[in-house]
């Protein structure tokens, strides 16, 4: 099939190279020429395990392809995906100007009929939007093509979307139409071997489904660190708890790991879009909006506990702080929305020096937060402890699950750690001698 996707981030790229693997032609299209121009040359902009190779792969068998031209992209296609950008407004809401400025360049520049499809999140309602856009620039131009337009929310999470796209749990697609339908269940078939996978459903129950399902893992989350929070008060551990919780299949084992907070570029804008939707329509989502009330306090409890140990020898101005990960979670370079993000902000503001590492998001690191003062971003995971009065983990990479906890004592002013992911014992620190802190555990 030929298939044009418009926006080469995370979704847009994993899905290219993903249907391009399967034997489809696909043309990407982004508006940033250095991405192009990257893309072009083998190498890809962002770090997502594994998609480096397959993307070369492709581009070398011939297809993928790149350009910044949209009109070029949609030639032959049959199918066009919007994978660009939502972001979050100020207000909470939703911003679709990226949506809005490809349904309406979709509209000047196709030349023979289109299923047009929504990946990106977006709220109810949108596709029913780029229907109206597409409408007009085509009644601008006098001309009556044929086209539809579907909603197919993507549900990869980043570090691991290579292995959620090629085996999903599902595939929705939101469509009245049987023949775009049967169109996009062909696309996905080899995804989706079991046709339980392929949902098909109403575009705007589409729409919702994807902050729905992201609502729920958020709640999850909120809650097991509200649990937390409670268990360091009553003297519970919340790493107890959670297994004795997760072993009823009801619940689950997964999305329960108390922490630092959920970050990222989607649980957060997503939570406050859905919050916004159903304001719009006069409803008061109270739960969704604790959720997110819960995050924002979650996000900085590590902070709040650095704060409260070095209180008592006159707060943290002056002080060294060993920070280790900056990217809102494993396996990604993503810093947006980062937990960590805040937690250097809130520290920094105070006068302490920060000292920061991250195995691989150092890059867009230095690139964002860079100029905070009182920050310094090191290449080297061990460096960073010379002489600082702490070390705090905050993201759950592999390399900091077990290190070299003699290493980090003699580096170290004081063997202090406070740890945001609960990667270690606290029987075995304090065999080591550490002063250890961490979240729902009584130190
Ligand atoms: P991203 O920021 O990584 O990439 C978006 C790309 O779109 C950029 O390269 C940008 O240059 C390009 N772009 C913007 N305007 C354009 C235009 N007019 N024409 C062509 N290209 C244009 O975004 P992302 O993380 O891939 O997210 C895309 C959407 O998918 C969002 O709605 C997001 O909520 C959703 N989503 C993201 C993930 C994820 O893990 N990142 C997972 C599921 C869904
Ligand atoms: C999330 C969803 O998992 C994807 O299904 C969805 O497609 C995507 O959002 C999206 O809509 O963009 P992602 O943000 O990449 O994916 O990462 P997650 O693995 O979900 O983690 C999100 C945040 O929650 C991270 O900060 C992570 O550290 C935190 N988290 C996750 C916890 O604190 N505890 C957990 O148990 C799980």
């Amino acid at each position: 099939m030929n298939v044009c996707i418009v926006g080469t981030g995370y979704v847009g790229l994993v899905s290219a190279a993903c249907f391009a693997e399967m034997g489809n032609n696909i043309y990407c299209v982004d508006v940033n020429p250095k991405v192009v121009e990257t893309l072009e040359s083998g190498k890809v902009h962002i770090y997502e395990p594994g998609l480096e190779d397959l993307v070369k792969r492709n581009t070398e068998q011939g297809r993928l392809n790149f350009t910044t031209d949209l009109g070029e992209g949609l030639d032959n296609a049959e199918v066009v995906f919007i994978t660009v950008g939502t972001p979050q407004r100020e207000d909470g809401s939703c911003d679709l100007k990226y949506v809005d400025a490809v349904a309406a360049e979709i509209g000047r520049k196709m030349t023979s009929p289109k299923i047009v499809v929504d990946k990106s999140t977006v709220p109810v309602g949108t596709a029913d939007r780029v229907r109206g856009i597409i409408a007009g620039e085509l009644e601008k131009r006098g001309e009556s093509i044929y086209f539809d337009v579907v909603s197919n929310p993507e549900f990869l999470k980043e570090g691991d979307a290579l292995n959620d796209f090629m085996k999903p749990d599902r595939v929705i697609v939101g469509t009245g139409d049987e023949n775009s339908a049967t169109t996009i269940k062909t696309l996905y078939a080899p995804f989706a071997r079991s046709r339980e996978k392929l949902i098909v459903m109403g575009v705007r129950s589409a729409e919702m489904t994807k902050y729905a399902a992201n609502c729920m893992l958020a709640t999850k989350i909120s809650f097991i660190n509200e649990v937390a929070n409670i268990c360091e008060r009553v003297g519970a551990d919340v790493s107890e708890v959670r297994v004795g919780i997760g072993s009823d299949s009801r619940i689950g084992y997964s999305f329960i790991y108390p922490g630092v907070g959920y970050g990222g570029s989607c649980f957060p804008k997503d939570v406050k879009a859905l919050i916004d939707t159903a304001a719009e329509y006069g409803y008061d989502a109270r739960l969704i909006r604790s959720v997110d009330e819960v995050n924002n306090t979650q996000k900085l409890v590590l902070a709040e506990k650095i704060k409260a140990y070095f209180e008592p020898q006159g707060g943290v101005a002056g002080k060294t702080l060993a920070l280790w990960g900056i990217a809102f979670k494993a396996n990604t370079d993503d810093i947006r929305e980062a937990s960590a993000v805040q937690v250097i902000k809130a520290l920094t503001s105070l006068g302490m020096k920060v000292r920061a590492f991250d195995p691989v998001a150092n890059t867009r690191a230095r690139e964002e937060i860079g100029h905070i003062e009182n920050l310094e971003i090191m290449d080297s995971q061990y460096d960073v402890l010379d002489g600082a009065d702490a070390l705090a983990v905050v993201t759950d990479w592999n390399q900091f699950r077990n290190p070299d906890f003699e290493r980090i004592k003699r580096a170290l002013a004081a063997p202090l750690v406070f740890d945001g992911r609960n990667l270690y014992l606290p029987e075995r620190m304090g065999k080591a001698g550490f002063a250890y802190f961490s979240i729902g555990r009584t130190p």
